[in-house]
């Protein structure tokens, strides 16, 4: 592997576009972590891939370096105006992520959970009363889409407009099809400019709604938010929370399944699930395609890399860095370093819904225990392409809790 100081940009030593299974593509970061640690892909128009856990650090917690504003995510780039605050850089991004902060408070994700609870619990009695069913269909895919529609205070008919757009738009941007995830972007806008023209007119207390907290920030000169990127914000927030719990709570799905003991542990305990969540957060964490551009030329690992050169932080890769979590590929509860974990990122873009993302998992997780005495794979595992990692399609055989009512 070549680890000259100035690399030729048309090495591919990795490609994330081959098909991959449910633990090959960690398979592969074990061997770039090893062997070729800042790897250089030709997919998606080239670019850096970041594997080991302290050079991923490195870049988020040097914020005026390597910034968000030129490229935040492998494959795509922004054709459509800036979204904040994933797409702007601090200062300027500090009021956008205080105002979303602001509807993100203790009290209010502590008020979402009984709504969260009983989503969770009829989905999955739904999912159950099926016997064998795709998990993330039926289950991991609409709860939080129903939770997020709670959040930001959407109608019915918003949230199955919301719902159906941001599958269509998620799938369209795995596939690199610029087309669809225009039109899908379209009407993420449409239903962006609906909700903030819907707040203007009757106002929500700011603790509470997200677009309402927008609406009263100001920027760094004391003036209201620019209307574009306002918009763009909105729109951002819209789809933020719909993609990586769905993956996150199909690879829990299918790691329970394989371990029928740990299932049975968690089952007959389940004060062990906030930590089971933790380490399951890092062992299949659903992002490996957030990315940063330099300001100037840097060089790491021996390699130098241009300023605007993508640089995907691989998050999935960092929390298997054998460096940092001993025998990193195995599932353990008692990490005594367990929550230096990055699956929500660091530094000023770390992920705004860290305890609304906790709540759900672990809502997720517990009525997926209660509700069945046992549940295993049935089917084959159908796996996200880049910026995710993970299944988007998961088939179980469950087994009822409850005697299941005759007839169904
Ligand atoms: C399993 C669940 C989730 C995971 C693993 C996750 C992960 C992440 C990560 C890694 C980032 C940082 C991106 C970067 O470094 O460029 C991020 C940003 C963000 N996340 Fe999450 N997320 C999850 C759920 C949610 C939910 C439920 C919300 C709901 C509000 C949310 C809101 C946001 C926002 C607003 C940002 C942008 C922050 C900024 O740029 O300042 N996320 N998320």
């Amino acid at each position: 592997m070549s680890q000259q100081s100035t690399p030729p940009n048309t090495a591919n030593e990795y490609d994330p576009t081959l098909p991959e299974t449910f633990d090959s593509a960690h398979e592969e970061f074990a061997r770039l972590r090893a062997q070729c640690p800042v790897a250089h892909s030709n997919a998606f128009e080239g670019f850096w891939a970041v594997t080991r856990y302290d050079d991923v650090l490195h870049i988020l917690m040097d914020p005026q370096m390597y910034i968000t504003s030129v490229r935040n995510v492998v494959p795509g780039a922004s054709k459509t105006g800036r979204r904040p605050p994933l797409h702007l850089n601090p200062p300027e991004h500090t009021p956008y992520r205080r105002a979303i902060d602001r509807a993100l408070g203790g009290a209010r994700v502590a008020a979402i959970e009984p709504a969260t609870r009983s989503i969770a619990r009829e989905l999955m009695q739904k999912f159950v009363a099926l016997g064998e069913a795709d998990f993330i269909d039926e289950f991991a895919s609409p709860l939080p889409a129903h939770v997020f529609s709670q959040w930001m205070g959407l109608t019915q008919a918003q949230t199955d407009v919301l719902w159906r757009t941001a599958k269509a738009y998620v799938k369209a941007w795995e596939a690199f099809d610029r087309e669809s995830v225009a039109v899908a972007g379209d009407q993420l806008a449409k239903l962006a400019a609906e909700l903030i023209a819907e707040r203007r007119r009757s106002p929500r207390d700011p603790q509470v709604d997200p677009t309402s907290s927008l609406l009263e920030a100001q920027d760094l000169d004391g003036r209201p938010l620019p209307e574009e990127l306002l918009a763009g914000c909105v729109r951002q927030v819209l789809v933020v929370g719909l993609v990586a719990p769905p993956i996150v709570m199909g690879s829990i799905a299918v790691h329970l399944a394989r371990d029928q003991k740990l299932q049975e542990q968690l089952r007959s305990d389940l004060g062990l699930v906030p930590e089971a969540v933790e380490e399951f957060l890092r062992l299949y964490t659903p992002y490996r395609g957030f990315a940063r551009t330099a300001r100037e030329t840097v060089q790491l690992q021996g390699r130098t890399i241009q300023p605007g050169e993508a640089i995907a932080l691989v998050y999935a890769s960092a929390n298997r860095d054998e460096s940092v979590f001993e025998a990193p590929s195995e599932f353990r509860l008692g990490r005594p370093n367990l929550r230096q974990h990055l699956a929500f990122g660091r530094g000023p873009h770390m992920c705004a819904g860290v305890p609304l993302a906790r709540q759900q998992l672990r809502i997720a997780l517990e009525e997926l225990l209660i509700q069945t005495r046992s549940f295993e794979l049935s089917g084959e595992i159908k796996m996200s392409g880049m910026p995710e990692i993970g299944p988007i399609a998961v088939r179980l055989r469950t087994t009822s809790a409850s005697p299941r009512p005759s007839g169904v």
